[in-house]
């Protein structure tokens, strides 16, 4: 089995990746003509599934989308190319990272406005959690993603552990001053 393979229990970030070109509309636009932020997180979003689809071939969910930082206005009339490739799978979940740019609708160059990292979880049609494929990565970009991916995973678990630790004093005070 190969991993073009859509049965094969490895995959390579090749088979994963994925492509959206979208043109800016006046109602994906504020009142200055700029791409509204929400809109671009969509698109994101968006491009983010179909790598992890391509992945896990079943349904997925978004759990996570990290920080993101909007580099460059985009304005109504330019192409937006977003790309996208599997960083990293684990065991329901899988990190997907995203690069967006503009393409200057008169000169054709290109200029990169965001960048994400999401995570999205597998499952079936009654929700329940598929375990995901693994993944190999081949090249030295791929193998950079694939161990900073783990470097983040671990980052959002420590950040998810502290948020509950804040929520449980808060409760216990709020407790305690009743
Ligand atoms: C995402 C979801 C399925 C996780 O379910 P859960 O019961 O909380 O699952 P667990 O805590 O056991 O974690 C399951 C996996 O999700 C990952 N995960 C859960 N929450 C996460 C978060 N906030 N950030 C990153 N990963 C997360 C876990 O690391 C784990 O990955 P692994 O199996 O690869 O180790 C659930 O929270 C959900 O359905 N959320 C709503 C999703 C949604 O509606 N998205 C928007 C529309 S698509």
């Amino acid at each position: 089995m190969t991993s073009a393979d859509p049965t094969s229990a490895i995959r390579t970030v090749a088979s994963t990746q994925s492509e959206m070109t979208e043109i800016i509309l006046p109602n994906d636009a504020n009142t200055l003509g700029n791409l509204l932020g929400g809109r671009l997180m969509h698109f994101i979003d968006l491009t983010g599934a179909i790598a992890a689809y391509r992945h896990t071939r079943t349904h997925v969910v978004t759990a996570a989308m990290d920080h993101i930082d909007f580099i460059q206005p985009v304005h109504v009339g330019d192409l937006l190319i977003l790309k996208s490739s599997v960083n990293r799978a684990f065991n329901t979940s899988v990190e997907v990272g995203v690069k967006v740019w503009v393409e200057d609708s008169k000169t054709g160059s290109l200029l990169h406005v965001a960048s994400a990292y999401l995570v999205f979880v597998a499952i079936d049609k009654q929700g329940t959690r598929q375990k995901v494929p693994a993944l190999q990565p081949e090249t030295p970009t791929e193998i950079r993603r694939y161990n900073d991916a783990l470097r983040r995973r671990e980052h959002r678990e420590a950040e998810a552990a502290r948020r509950k630790q804040a929520k449980a004093a808060i409760a216990a005070q709020s407790k305690n001053a009743n």
